[in-house]
């Protein structure tokens, strides 16, 4: 799985140096086909469910899911979130960043370093013995304490053999409650931050989720296995 976590991080970073005012999304998913072929490495989400990219990218307001299109222009100010998975010898790996598009204001900028921030209070919340609902408090708790919300409708998930797996591993929760966490787990933790309101909707092409109040939405995710001796980050 760490090599399935490598290719991500690879084709991930690819992908941040495309991002620049003028560029479409569509513009970043050649480049990450490009880069796959070359590598000869599956990608995880083209085909699920009849998702028709390599990439989900989401623009401002969209959530995740959204679909790379020659149509969607990045403008300076912008935030991009992009997700990404690819599956190496049967093993899945599962990431996501958002990236800024040229010069961003300080609301935005404030809503991708919280995004992240909870992302790593989540990571740092992973050992054997701990619980789904420590790793959720923790998040929810970075998230919460700087005025933003947790999106509920979409959360983390095991990871393995198939890309989603059991457990459901919710953004949000109680510390204590929930699964305990063995060695050998792998989760893939992805917490999906909006400025404003949690709630979101999907559009009528059937897959983009957007913040139903038009705020500003960040997502960044790992794939974390447990150690024995804690998290072990899969995807950096
Ligand atoms: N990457 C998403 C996740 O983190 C799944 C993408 S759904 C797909 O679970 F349809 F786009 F593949
Ligand atoms: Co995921």
């Amino acid at each position: 799985m760490r090599r399935a976590g490598q290719v991500v991080r690879e084709v991930l970073e690819l992908v941040r140096s495309k991002v620049k005012p003028g560029a479409t999304t569509y513009d970043l998913e050649k480049a990450a086909e490009a880069r796959l072929e070359k590598l000869r490495v599956k990608a995880a989400f083209k085909g699920y469910h009849g998702y028709p990219c390599v990439l989900c990218t989401s623009i401002n307001s969209e959530v995740v899911h959204g679909i790379p299109s020659p149509k969607r222009v990045l403008k300076q100010g912008d935030i991009v979130s992009v997700d990404f998975g690819v599956v190496v010898d049967g093993y899945y790996g599962d990431a996501a960043i958002t990236v800024p598009v040229g010069a961003i204001d300080n609301d935005a900028a404030r809503l991708l370093k919280v995004t992240e921030a909870s992302l790593q209070a989540g990571i740092a919340a992973v050992r054997p013995g701990a619980t789904l609902g420590d790793v959720g408090a923790a998040v929810q708790g970075v998230v919460e304490g700087e005025g933003f919300s947790v999106v509920r409708d979409f959360v983390g998930h095991g990871i393995g053999a198939q890309m989603h797996e059991d457990p459901q591993v919710p953004n949000f929760g109680e510390a204590g409650r929930g699964m305990k966490l063995r060695p050998g787990m792998v989760i893939a933790i992805e917490p999906m931050v909006n400025a404003g309101k949690p709630d979101v909707m999907v559009l009528a092409d059937g897959w983009t989720a957007v913040a139903k109040d038009g705020s500003m939405s960040a997502h960044f995710e790992h794939t974390v296995a447990v150690t024995p001796t804690g998290p072990r980050v899969l995807t950096e």
